[in-house]
């Protein structure tokens, strides 16, 4: 039986077409009218003022941190737990992550703990989305506007995600997309400020390209670098777009599958996901002997992936004497089951099957 991938990218004729056009169109291949149509799209997708593309999820974010004029000497409050390019990025623009636990609800970073880590030095804070859930943004906005903080969301998991009305990354001064390989729609590498600032997106937009004040000429008010897109990741990302409606609706189909299959599995738990205004990035279950199920899944053939370790466990950051009780919880419990969109009924159904037989076992 073919092995089923915990997640796989998808590429398909459109895209192969739509690259053969506008390679033979004379296109100088780095980021110009298709770049702009591809953040004219997600604009319009995720009610943003502006959109501006970059390399990646994680220049991204660094790039948003550099417009909000966060640098040495600054904190940022991010949570524990995260794929690790959040504090990352903080470290990047030169800033320090200060690193709070997050609610066992929803995963997201928790609003009381942020409070309570708020400093003299502290200038941000961000917001991560996780697997495009998410609790009181709203909340927390108020609570940095009383603190003078800068509200940056990271929603590089939740393209295609809401909290009430509003799109993910809309709601924060600014807010960051993904689109590397396992994510809903992927340019191959990428990622995409949001803003309803203009100033601020007049600032990353200089910052993406060397401070220059305008496009084409050598005059710089500003420090910049070399953060730009290319057209050809401009014109997959068009052709994945149009797919993106499609692909949001069978995530949240594989959700409920998965749910369905799997209600009556003692010992595997879902965390509280509401399909109207999520869908589901990964397919994530938490249960005591989580590797024990990975290893079984691996000899069935079946890809299946450990939720991240907390920040504060990781060599990098050195934090080990920290404790951060949720985040080392649901970390410790979490595994990806295979999410990708293009799955079948029935491989959702063989994945059940193999945990299914673990627990019974
Ligand atoms: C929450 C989160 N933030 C940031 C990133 C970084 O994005 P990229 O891989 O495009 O740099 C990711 C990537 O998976 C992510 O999941």
């Amino acid at each position: 039986m073919d092995a089923i991938q915990q997640i796989e990218p998808w590429f398909d004729r459109e895209e192969a077409d739509a690259l053969q056009r506008y390679m033979l169109s004379g296109g100088w291949v780095t980021e110009f009218r298709q770049t702009e149509e591809f953040e004219r799209r997600l604009a319009e997708f995720t009610g943003a003022g502006h959109c501006i593309v970059t390399t990646s999820g994680t220049i991204s974010l660094t790039l948003a941190l550099l417009a909000l004029d966060i640098g040495p000497g600054d904190e940022v409050i991010v949570p524990d737990l995260t794929m690790i390019a959040t504090p990352n990025a903080v470290r990047l623009a030169g800033a320090r992550p200060v690193f709070v636990d997050v609610e066992a609800a929803t995963l997201n970073i928790d609003i009381a703990q942020v409070a309570a880590a708020v400093t003299p030095a502290t200038r941000a804070v961000i917001h991560v989305s996780l697997n495009g859930r998410s609790n009181d943004i709203t909340a927390l906005r108020a609570l940095c506007d009383g603190h003078n903080l800068r509200l940056l969301e990271d929603a590089a998991q939740s393209l295609g995600s809401f909290s009430d009305a509003h799109h993910l990354g809309t709601i924060g001064d600014m807010g960051c997309l993904s689109f590397s390989p396992p994510k809903v729609i992927s340019t191959g590498q990428g990622g995409a400020v949001l803003t309803n600032d203009d100033d601020l997106a007049i600032r990353a937009r200089k910052i993406k390209d060397f401070g220059r004040t305008r496009g084409g000429h050598d005059v710089h008010d500003t420090i910049g670098y070399n953060f730009k897109f290319t057209d050809v990741q401009g014109v997959i990302g068009i052709e994945q777009m149009k797919k993106l409606p499609w692909r949001l609706n069978r995530k949240k189909e594989i959700w409920s599958l998965y749910r369905e299959r799997l209600a009556g599995v003692n010992g595997v738990e879902f965390v509280e996901t509401d399909l109207d205004r999520v869908a589901p990035w990964f397919m994530d279950i938490y249960l005591d002997d989580r590797d024990g199920l990975a290893a079984h899944l691996h000899r069935l053939g079946i890809g299946s992936r450990p939720v991240y370790p907390p920040i504060h466990r990781q060599e990098a950051y050195d934090l080990g004497h920290l404790s951060f009780p949720v985040s080392e919880r649901f970390s410790s419990r979490g595994l990806w089951l295979p999410s990708s969109s293009q799955l079948s009924d029935d491989q959702v159904a063989r994945v059940c099957g193999g945990v299914r037989e673990f627990f019974s076992a």
